[in-house]
């Protein structure tokens, strides 16, 4: 395995774990939801690993493209950094809040899971030739 190989599974472990800390942290308040609920440093934390990941996946994905033929689909990355983006901002907006308002949590719930379905299921990068 290359070097840039090695790399980009670790980066893609640690695009997982901000996935995991993001999801897990949003289930967390699936009861609190009802009244409002808060954003959880997990929600918060998971939401800037999965954008810096993200960029470093992008950046050794490119750096391997002369090996593998393959690059990130553009309309998949682009929706995924638009997503990301949108729930970064609402966390930030209401991070440490006591009163949210009822619609920010199932928000960032519904476009964690739109990402997910968006990435799984048409896959994040493609053959280019
Ligand atoms: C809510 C946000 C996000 C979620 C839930 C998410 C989820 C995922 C998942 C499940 C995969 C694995 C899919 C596969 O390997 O076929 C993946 C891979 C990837 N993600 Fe994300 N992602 C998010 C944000 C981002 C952002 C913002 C970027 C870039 C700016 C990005 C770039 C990538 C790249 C390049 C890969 C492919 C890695 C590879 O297969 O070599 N992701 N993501």
């Amino acid at each position: 395995m290359s070097g840039i190989e090695l790399a980009l599974r670790i980066t893609l472990t640690l695009h997982f774990i901000g996935l995991a800390s993001l999801l897990g942290g949003f289930l967390t308040q699936m009861k609190a939801m009802k009244t409002g609920g808060s954003i959880t440093p997990a929600i918060f934390h998971g939401a800037w690993t999965l954008l810096i990941t993200g960029f470093g996946l992008t950046g050794l994905v490119y750096a391997q493209k002369a090996e593998t033929g393959e690059a990130p689909i553009g309309w998949v990355l682009g929706l995924k950094f638009f997503i990301i983006v949108a729930i970064f901002v609402l966390a930030y907006m209401f991070n440490k809040k006591d009163k949210l308002p009822t619609w920010v949590l199932p928000s960032i719930g519904l476009l964690s899971v739109a990402a997910i379905a968006i990435a799984t299921i048409s896959g994040v990068v493609a053959a280019t030739n």
